[in-house]
This record gives structure tokens, sequence and C-alpha cells, in this order.
């Protein structure tokens, strides 16, 4: 759907009848983008606490640029109650600043970071800075959900600044980065501050209204000064101040009051100070007149001018004359007959026992707010205004005012009812479609996976931003729910938003687990970005799988079959975790069970070595779900280089599943009781592993993984103590868990829960929790260096998990200071080629299984 510019274009034309320019701002107009996406703003006005590389310095921080690596990242990750870094904008003069939106680092797929909080700091001098609050009192802003999605919040109340700060805020220690844009229009009145006495409280017989400012951004004791608040805050009070369009707020909140009582003298004096020298043409203070409740506007205004450093000695004075007719609140204009001031002092005398203002308004130079184009933004803003311009408009326009909201609200309610039906129209399209898809997705099991998740993912991520459409979005587009395609576009890109097919109790978990990463990826897991499950049935990651590719094979009949436990004879326990363990176990019988397509040499009537999964008989209802899933997912796969699934017990408890074991164990320890071939085997006596058989298993790991690649499982726990070797140097990819006490070195646990094999894991999968066929390859290029090195040696022995973690830090900086594996002795340099690509840090440079398996089988003399 595109965009309904015509109808944007169609409001500003209605509201450039009433006056293309006004003298005061209106929030309700001045949204326009200040220039961070539409590079208005020079990099070298935006500046940050610190940045995690070159490629993520604060430049790279504008909404919607993916230039360098995608956005803004602090080199610290930010810690709770620990806020010191920012990204600081300078504006260059100071401005009026309505609403902010923020994004997260995306960077094509790659980036998983965003600030879920944030706070704003601003400044009008560069050196005092101030907590922005909103009407509530909250500093902490809603920030984004995920990566891509453009995040708008209105500030109520508005800023004015020079300079903004972004400064992200978490409730547990995590990697965030950020790309921001500001909204608003510039400050043409100039106004720094204003300095007076305190609003007051009035006591009516029922209840108090308290007339102080409660906005205001200076300091407040016994008068206020050094600040802004409700008397620039672009809201004009009602006509009876006792109530106020601002939601949930005591009585009296739009204005800012006095009490003759308190003031002997007969006035109010306010002092304002500007930016600048400027030519004064007219001030305008917007007044209640509420006379029953003893509420007059000011009676006369004594105003003095400084221009250099003195007062002029002549005061301007000025006298509305007193209205006893009309209670209705107003502009008071104030003829200031072109004085030139820096400061301004006025006088304001009381005509009843209170004076209450809500605005003061400047207008000087010859500067009017343009309310149809941005001030120096060239094209139309890309945030149309809101439709309802009556704030601030004098008493003259409002008949005018009233004729164009008639029309405005007809042309709203056409809109409405067309774009309603263009919806309708549009979702019984889609699910038309989608019925199409889902029909030939069920007629042709031959497709690629990849493509059902694919589709699956974008109904899914569609329907759900529809839902999650948010409220901000709405308002400040009440006209086009069109906006929201952002999200919809990237998730067209060929990678994957968040399944949602994990039971809600795990990613629960996922969310609670205070890992160093981001959790969330976009990737499809059949344990969905979540690492604890990683632990799952056995404690063992099971294949990743995309949510569809699981729902098409459940909907096919399992065709493994019960095996009757009393033939299994318990041998040795391979592994154990959470929910269950992996006993190695005889069978007897078992070419009975076996499929026909699925011959091995194995003779008859001899019990075969199998791999029994088990679940324990107490494990609670996910872990069984995940367990049957499994068994399906399980029995699906059929490679000659994959464990094979032969029988379940699932009749009974405890669940089982029964897989192909090899004879000669686990690769690693198959490896470690060899030696090379040469001298040192000769005289030792020891069984030796020839270089080309060498290559001819590792090429039989990258055929395994090429198979699980091309299904688009994501195996994420590649390694030799995974891999089984039978007769004659045959391999098969297995998944025995990461609970096998011999081998518990290699999982790194962190903070007490997840457990990970950190040694054997990408930059990407560590830091941002990315599991994906590239951190496969990673992993397989560690397998390798495993495999060359005789499985002699742990990788990166000499350094500590903590070490092995700071490295990926440095993988991911890039400044050459990462550690690679060294070249293993026996290993070629073209080997070690395949080793290196396989751990480049840009996923998408890294070599494909396919490549990696033709490498290999020509490197078997
Ligand atoms: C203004 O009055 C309200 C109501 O009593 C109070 O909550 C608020 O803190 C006051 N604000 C200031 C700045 O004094
Ligand atoms: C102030 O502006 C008015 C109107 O543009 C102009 O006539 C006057 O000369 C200006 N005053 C000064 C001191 O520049
Ligand atoms: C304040 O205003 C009331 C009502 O106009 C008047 O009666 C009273 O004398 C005034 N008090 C002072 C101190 O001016």
């Amino acid at each position: 759907m595109k965009r309904p510019w015509d109808v944007h274009l169609l409001l500003l034309s209605l509201l450039s009848l009433f006056g293309a320019v006004t003298s005061q701002v209106n929030p309700g107009v001045c949204r326009y983008p200040l220039g961070m996406s539409g590079g208005q703003i020079q990099d070298e006005d935006i500046s940050a606490s610190s940045q995690w590389s070159e490629s993520t310095a604060a430049r790279y921080g504008r909404l919607d640029f993916e230039e360098g690596d995608g956005a803004w990242c602090p080199e610290i990750t930010v810690e709770p109650d620990h806020l010191k870094e920012f990204l600081q904008i300078d504006l260059r003069s100071l401005h009026f600043i309505t609403l902010v939106g923020t994004q997260g680092r995306h960077a094509g797929g790659i980036g998983n970071e965003f600030a879920q909080m944030y706070k704003i700091k601003y400044s009008r001098d560069g050196s005092r800075w101030i907590s922005w609050r909103n009407r509530q009192g909250k500093q902490v802003i809603e920030g984004n959900t995920n990566a891509y999605d453009i995040v708008l919040r209105d500030l109520e109340p508005p800023i004015i600044a020079r300079f903004v700060r972004f400064m992200p805020v978490t409730d547990h220690s995590m990697n965030v980065c950020m790309r921001v844009e500001l909204y608003g229009c510039e400050w043409l009145d100039g106004l720094v501050s204003y300095n007076g006495p305190a609003g007051e409280q009035m006591t009516l017989p029922s209840y108090s209204v308290y007339v102080n400012d409660s906005v205001y951004d200076g300091a407040v004791i016994h008068s206020m000064t050094e600040g802004l608040g409700q008397l620039t805050d672009g809201e004009c009070g009602l006509d009876d101040f006792t109530h106020s369009h601002v939601y949930n707020v005591w009585p009296g909140y739009d204005y800012v009051g006095w009490n003759n009582e308190s003031f002997p003298s007969g006035f109010v004096e306010i002092m304002f100070e500007f930016d600048r020298t400027r030519n004064f043409t007219t001030m305008k203070v917007h007044c209640n007149n509420m006379f029953s409740r003893h509420v007059k506007a000011f009676r006369q205004v004594v105003c003095y001018f400084r221009s250099e450093s003195d007062w002029e000695a002549n005061p301007l004075s000025f006298s509305p004359g007193v209205d006893e007719k009309n209670p209705s609140a107003r502009f008071v204009t104030v003829n200031l007959s072109n004085h030139m001031a820096s400061a301004i002092k006025c006088q304001f005398y009381f005509a009843d026992a209170w004076m209450l203002f809500s605005e003061i308004t400047f207008q000087s130079d010859t500067a009017m707010y343009n309310t149809t184009l941005a001030p120096g933004t060239g094209p139309p803003p890309n945030i149309p205004p809101e439709e309802d311009p009556t704030h601030k408009v004098d008493d003259s326009n409002t008949r005018i005012l009233i004729g164009c909201l008639v029309a405005i609200i007809f042309i709203l309610v056409a809109i409405i009812v067309i774009i309603l039906w263009r919806q309708v129209w549009q979702k019984m399209l889609e699910k038309a479609s989608r019925r199409m898809l889902d029909d030939e997705l069920t007629a042709s099991l031959s497709i690629q996976s990849e493509t059902f998740a694919y589709n699956n993912n974008n109904n899914q991520s569609g329907s759900s931003s529809e839902q999650e459409s948010n409220s901000t979005y709405e308002r400040i587009f009440p006209l086009g729910p069109d906006y929201q395609e952002p999200s919809r576009f990237i998730c067209k890109l060929p990678e994957f938003a968040q399944s949602s097919e994990e039971p809600a109790s795990t990613s629960t978990a996922a969310s609670k687990s205070t890992t160093a990463t981001v959790i969330q990826d976009g990737v499809p897991h059949y344990a969905e970005a979540d690492i604890v499950n990683l632990q799952g049935v056995t404690g063992s990651n099971t294949y990743a799988i995309p949510a569809l590719t699981m729902d098409l094979l459940s909907g096919k009949d399992v065709v493994v079959e019960e095996f009757p436990r009393k033939l299994l004879t318990f041998k040795e326990k391979l592994g154990e975790g959470q929910f269950g363990e992996v006993h190695l176990c005889e069978a007897e019988g078992m070419q009975e069970f076996m499929n026909k397509e699925f011959l091995f040499d194995i003779p008859e009537d001899q019990p075969v070595l199998v791999a029994v999964k088990m679940l324990r008989s107490d494990a609670n209802k996910n872990a069984r779900n995940d367990f049957l899933k499994e068994i399906k997912i399980m029995s699906r796969l059929k490679d000659p280089n994959i464990i094979r699934l032969l029988a379940v017990c699932i009749y009974s408890d405890p669940l089982c599943m029964i897989t192909e074991y090899m004879e000669n164990g686990d690769l690693n320890q198959f490896l470690s009781r060899h030696e090379p071939e040469g001298q040192l085997a000769l005289l030792s006596n020891a069984p030796t592993v020839s270089f080309n058989n060498l290559c001819y298993m590792a090429a039989q790991i990258a055929s395994g993984m090429k198979y699980l690649s091309s299904l688009n499982f994501v195996h994420r726990d590649l390694a030799t103590r995974n891999c089984l070797v039978g007769k004659n140097y045959t391999i098969k990819i297995a998944d025995f868990g990461m609970s096998r006490n011999l081998y518990s070195g290699d999982y790194y646990r962190i903070q007490g829960r997840a457990v990970l094999p950190i040694r054997w894991m990408s930059w990407e999968s560590i830091l941002l929790g990315k599991f994906t066929t590239a951190s496969d390859v990673w992993a397989f290029g560690v397998t390798l260096w495993e495999v060359l090195n005789f499985c002699k040696e742990q990788p990166y022995s000499q350094l500590t998990d903590e070490q092995v973690i700071e490295n990926t830090g440095e993988f991911f900086r890039d400044q050459k200071r990462q550690i690679y594996l060294p070249q293993p002795v026996l290993c070629p340099d073209s080997l070690y080629r395949i080793m290196l690509s396989c751990w480049r840090r840009n996923t998408k440079e890294r070599p494909a299984f396919q490549d990696i398996h033709r490498a290999l089988v020509e490197m078997q003399a």
C-alpha cells in the first residue's frame, strides 16, 4: 500500500487556508524531522560518550540509516543504574522538540541490539543539563522491542533545547545500540528562561487548585529561576482553569498563577532572557479571565528592556482594559514597538484577586512559525501535522477555523471509510493467497523448507505487527495504518523474525535469563532464541528447525516404530541433563524395526549398539512436548552422515528415542586414541590415521552439515564430541547434549543458567545470541581444527573462558587484535585457509557447507 500523501497534502492545504504562518509555536504542527535521517544534522554535531568500534560511532546513530555497522553502539554494555552512555545531538540553535524516534541496530539482519528504555537529557547552553520528565514526573521512556521498527514517542511536555542526549537504560546488563531522530521546529521565540515568583495554590470551597509551574525545568525555591516550563509548552489553558485537556492531572494544571495578597506592590514581575539581542515586535500572554472565580487578565503591564548590559531607563507601559463580559481565556497582545533587547522584565498588575497565565510568547525580528513546510528542509515533512490546529488561534480566526474543521472532519470520515474498506479487501486477498500457499505446501514436500519458513514468517510478522501497532503510531499518523510498512518491509528480507512456535513458558525463561547476550534473534530455531532451552530434554540442544517446517513434518505420519523396551540392555551412560539421560544400550532384534530403505551391514541376530535418549518420567509437560517434537524432527532426517532415529518407546514412560550408535564411539575419543602417521607413531606402536582419512572424515562432517543446512536446520553444537565414528572411518553427526561429564570443560555456564560451547561458537552467537548456518560453519572450522590436532588439545586451551569471550569482542571490533586458532602442525596451508574462512567476521563471507565439502573432497589425493 502506498502512503496516503494525497490526504496529507489536502490537509496541509486546508491548514494553509487560515494562514501558513503563525506567531507562536503550535506543538500539533511543529513535528518535522530535524535532520538525523534527512542529513541536515552534520556528522560532527553527533557525538557520544563512547563507541564500541569505528563502525558503530555516533554518526551512525541516524534513524533509518544502514551505514557503518548500522547504528551507534556504546563501548561498554549498559549496566542497570549506571547511566553513563549517551548519544548527543547538537542542533546548533534552540529547537522546540515534540517527538523522538528510536530504532535499534538491524544491519541487514546481522544486528539485534536495541534500547528497550531510555532517558533524555537536554541543554540549552551546553553546560546545564536537564533530565526530561513526563507530566507525571517519569523519566524513563519505553523504547524499542526489536531491532528494526521505529518507535516514536511524544514528548509531553516538549523540550526547548539546543543539545539533546539519548541515554539507553536497561534492567540488566546488555548490549544496546540506537538510531534516533528528533522532531520539532526551530524555537523562534529565542526565549532561554523566564524567572518569576513561584505559582501558588488556590483554595476553592470544595478543593484546591494548584497553579504552580509543574514542568518548570529550572530551580524553584521561592521563585523560579533559569528555566522554562508551562508558559512555553505550547499548551493553552481552558476557559475554566480547573479543567485541563492534559489527562490525569490536578486542577489548575495548565496555568501558573498568583494571588494579589502575596504581592503588596500589586504586580508580579517576570524576567525573560533570550539567546541573543532581538528586535521585538509583540508579546502575547495567554490569560484566564474567569471573573466568577476572581480571576482576570492583567490590568496593566510595564516592561523594561535590556539590550547590552544596561536596563533602558524608559519602560514601555500598556493597559489592555479590563473585560468583565467575556469569561473566556485569551491571548492579550502587547506591542513591544521594535525594542532591541536580550532580556525583558515585565510587571503584570492584578485586575482581581488572581492572575493566571498559561502561555507567554514573543515575536521578534520577522521570524514566523511556518506551518506548511519544515524550516530549512526542502521536501514535505515525513510527519503530517495533527489535524487539530485549534490551540492558539486568535479569536478572530475562530469562524474560519470552525468551517475548516467541519470540512476536515468530513474528509476524515470519508478517508477512514475508504481505508477500512481497503483493509478488509486486502485481508480477504491475503487470506485467499495464504490458503493457496498452504495447499501448495502440503502438495509438494520437496520444496525447500526455507521457503516455507520464509513465507510463514511473513504472514506471522505481518499480522502480528498489525496487532501490535502501537498507539503512539496511530496517534501521530491518524490517517495511515500504512506507516507500519518499515517492519513489514524488513520482514520480507530473507531472514526470520521470532517464531511463535515455542511454548510461552520457555520463552519467558529466555527473556529472564540474564546472559550477556541479546537473546532474541532472527534465526529459525527449534529451541527458538532460547538459551535455557539449550539444555533441553537431555541437556541437549536439539537441531534447530523453523517453526513451519516443524508443522509440516508433524503433518505427515511418523514412520518410526515402537520398540519393545525389554529388548534393550543398558551398557553405559553417555550423557545426562535436566530432564533426561542418554544411555548406550544393546538392542536385540533391532533389524526388524529398521526401515527397509535404511540398510546397514549388521550381521543378523546380533545385538546392535544404540544410543537411547530417555526422558525422565517426572519431566514436565513442556519437556515432554519438546521430546515428542524432537522425535518428529529426528524421524525426518535421512542422510548417510546424520545419526538416524531407529525406533521409539512412547507407549509408556519413560519416553525413549533410540538412535544409531557407532562402534568406534565419538570422534573426539577416537582421534585421541590415534596418532598421525609417522616416526613417532611407529615408535609408540599407537594406531594411526592418515591425512587422507582425516580429510575423508572432515568431508563427511561437511556433507552431513550440508544436508542439515539445506533443510535450514541449525545444529548449534557441532564439535568432534558430537560426531560418531563407524567402520572404515565413516562419520555420522549426532547430538548428545552438553552434560556429558567427559566434556563438561567444553561448555561455559553463563551466570549459572545456560551452558554454552563457547570455544566452538561464533562471535555473533556469543555476543548476540545468533545461531545460523553461518555460525555452524564457524563451529565446523573449529571442529576441523580439532581433527587436524587429533583432539589432543582443547581449542584456545591457553585462554580462560572469560578470555575466550573477550576474544569474541575483538572479533566483533575487528581491529586485528583477535586471536585465531593456530595452524596445526599437520595442516597444509590450503586447509588452514578454509578454517580461517569459517571464522570470518562477516557471516556472509563465510563459505557454504557445499563449498567446504567440495574443497575437502578435492583435498583427498
Ligand atoms: C505543583 O503542585 C502539585 C500538586 O500539589 C505537586 O504535586 C507538584 O509537585 C507541584 N510542582 C512543583 C514544581 O512545585
Ligand atoms: C526593528 O525592525 C523594524 C521592522 O522590521 C525596523 O524598522 C527597525 O529598524 C528595526 N530596529 C533595529 C534597531 O534594527
Ligand atoms: C486583592 O484583590 C481583592 C479583590 O479585588 C481586593 O479586595 C483586595 O483589596 C486586594 N488586596 C490587595 C492587597 O491589593
